[in-house]
């Protein structure tokens, strides 16, 4: 698509994203999801939501989800998104999602969340699905639509869900007259796929991730297991992730030099991520929980103000104000 953005302050355009907080964020998170985001979120009125309903369809462990929300607003801070410039907050905060999303369940029919691959795919793997997942995309429609939404920023597994966020706006203002904005997705598919270090898709349920605020030693260890083949002078797995950090022409001279040998080339993939981490990471580690708290406690407001305003018009749209 054509660039979304705009300068100008009376005609800025709303940016809302949201991550699960599912565990430890790792360098394909950084390089899919969070730098597009960073790069791009002072050009809109954005706002970076921590989906822990969401969460809650396949995590229940109380503390780990405490964990983890602490960790995602503290990476999200470490990799430079400015609370000042974008409203940071969490989605149990603000009542108004799962209440919007109830409405838009009265909308759409069970055949079409039927089609929803979050709930697709547990099912054809034989499982059982919980409710809340076969829900799940009317949540993360009243996610977007709450805000005014133009733009949401997803990798491509999200497309879907955000198609279905526009059919509900579609819905809803069918049969009760113009309320919301279709948004649009941005595809983040210009980064491409970032390799685990068996060379599929790096993420948390293969095991195949190099943590994004791992030590030294946690990287190297992840670095040193990347599987190389031996039939090309390249190692190739090491060379996809070692692009995200340098540059091909910088590459190029280093991989010439240490031909076959892939130790050497590991080591360099090592200092290189490291010397990119270390200052994310020494913010990472000095954000306090004070700090995360006092984010999201600004931000839930902010964001409270808002949904509360677009509550009061559906509401009274749907008939309920009397
Ligand atoms: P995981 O696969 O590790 O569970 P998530 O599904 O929680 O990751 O993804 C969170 C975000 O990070 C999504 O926007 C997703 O598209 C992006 N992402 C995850 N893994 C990668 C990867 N290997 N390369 C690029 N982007 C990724
Ligand atoms: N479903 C998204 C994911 O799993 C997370 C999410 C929830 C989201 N609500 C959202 C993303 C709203 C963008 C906009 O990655």
């Amino acid at each position: 698509m054509a660039n979304p953005s705009t300068s100008s302050a009376e005609t800025r355009k709303r940016l809302f994203t949201g991550l699960q907080p599912s565990g430890q964020l790792h360098i394909g998170n950084y390089f899919g999801a969070l730098k597009p985001f960073v790069d791009t979120y002072q050009d809109f009125d954005s706002m970076l939501m921590v989906a822990d309903y969401h969460s809650l369809t396949s995590l229940k462990d109380p503390k780990v989800l405490r964990e983890n929300i602490i960790d995602i607003v503290r990476s999200y801070l470490a990799a430079g998104v400015d609370p000042k410039k974008a409203i940071i907050f969490k989605q149990s905060d603000v009542d108004e999602h799962t209440e919007l999303a109830w409405i838009f369940e009265t909308l759409v029919t069970v055949p079409f969340l039927e089609l929803a691959h979050a709930y697709k795919d547990k099912v054809a793997k034989g499982l059982e699905a919980n409710a809340g997942l076969f829900n799940y995309p009317m949540l993360m429609a009243a996610d977007i639509l709450l805000y005014d939404t133009d733009f949401v920023p997803v990798g491509a597994d999200q497309r879907q869900h955000v198609e279905y966020t526009r059919e509900a706006a579609n819905k809803f203002n069918n049969t009760y007259g113009q309320t919301f904005t279709e948004p649009e997705e941005i595809i983040l598919e210009g980064v491409g796929i970032v390799p685990g270090t068996d060379g599929q898709k790096m993420s948390k349920s293969y095991k195949n991730t190099i943590p994004l605020f791992g030590s030294k030693d946690e990287i190297s260890k992840a670095v040193m297991g990347i599987v190389t083949d031996s039939s090309g002078e390249r190692p190739e797995n090491v060379y996809a992730i070692h692009k995200l950090f340098k540059s091909e022409a910088e590459l190029a001279p280093l991989y010439e030099a240490n031909k076959g040998s892939y130790k050497a080339l590991k080591d360099a993939l090592v200092e290189d991520i490291e010397t990119f981490v270390a200052p994310m990471r020494a913010r990472y580690e000095s954000i306090t929980e004070d700090e995360i708290k006092k984010v999201l406690e600004e931000g839930g407001e902010r964001a409270e103000d808002l949904a509360e305003e677009k509550m009061k018009e559906v509401k009274k749209k749907i008939g309920v104000t009397i």
